[in-house]
């Protein structure tokens, strides 16, 4: 009886702990060798933006290579229900990483930082390789540690931070990558709508 209850004191601290772990699990940055997939999510310092995978269903009698939706890797500003004070829809995404290689299936999708750079793997597909380490004069070193960081701005930085001289140098960012984020079955008309107002 006594064992028991200390067994379901136990669980039950257990469970709190994995309660706690769970809800402060947001963070801004990926690191070299951590993992990042359809579930996760960073979140911005000050909690301004977001960059998650996302489901788009490209609307009525739109389809890519034959199917209608695909997956993307997004930033989105964090709450967005709303609109800003200029008027703009803050549902749409700020930058999509594959606007011209949707992902079929999102179970699978990694993103990788490694010894070639950094790269969204998938099920049934070739990587999405976003920097590549060959394609300039850069290369890992054990020197170095790598991240990924989302920065309030909506700016996706990967970083080399040197350990023994403290230099920080960006090897790739996505304001360099501004995409048009219109993407098929997004709402021309509201925008349209919007214009007439
Ligand atoms: C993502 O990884 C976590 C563990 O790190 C796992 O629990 C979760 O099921 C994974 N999600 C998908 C969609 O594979
Ligand atoms: C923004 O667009 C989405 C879908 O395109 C729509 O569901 C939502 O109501 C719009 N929000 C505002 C504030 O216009
Ligand atoms: C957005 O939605 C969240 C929860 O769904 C709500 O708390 C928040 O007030 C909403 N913001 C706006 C601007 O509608
Ligand atoms: C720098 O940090 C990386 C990653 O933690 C480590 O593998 C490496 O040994 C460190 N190098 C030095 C010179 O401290
Ligand atoms: C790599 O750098 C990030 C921040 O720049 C830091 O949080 C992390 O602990 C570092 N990792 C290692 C293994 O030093
Ligand atoms: C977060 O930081 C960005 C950039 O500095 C700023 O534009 C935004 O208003 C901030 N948001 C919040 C919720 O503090
Ligand atoms: C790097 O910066 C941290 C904090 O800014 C400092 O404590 C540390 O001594 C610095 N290391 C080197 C090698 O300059």
């Amino acid at each position: 009886m006594l064992i028991s209850l200390k067994l379901i004191v136990l669980l039950r601290n257990i469970l709190a702990c994995l309660w706690i772990c769970c809800a402060v699990a947001a963070r801004n940055t990926l690191n070299q060798g951590e993992k990042f997939n359809s579930s996760d999510q960073l979140v911005s310092e000050n909690g301004s933006v977001t960059l998650h995978f996302i489901k788009q269903e490209y609307g009525p009698q739109m389809q890519w290579d034959g199917k209608d939706f695909g997956y993307y890797l997004a930033i989105h500003y964090t709450e967005f229900n709303g609109s800003s004070s200029s008027g703009e829809n803050l549902s749409h995404p700020i930058w999509l990483a594959n606007r011209q290689d949707p992902i079929a299936d999102e179970s699978g999708i990694l993103i990788i930082i490694d010894a070639t750079g950094l790269k969204i793997t998938r099920n049934g597909g070739n990587p999405i390789q976003l920097f590549s380490f060959h394609s300039t004069n850069n290369s890992p070193t054990n020197n170095n540690n790598i991240s990924l960081v989302l920065q309030d701005s909506g700016n996706l930085v990967l970083q080399q931070h040197a350990n023994n001289s403290n230099i920080t140098t960006v090897l790739w960012q996505s304001f360099d990558y501004p995409t048009d984020t219109l993407l098929p079955g997004m709402k021309l008309l509201s925008n349209f709508f919007s214009y007439m107002r």
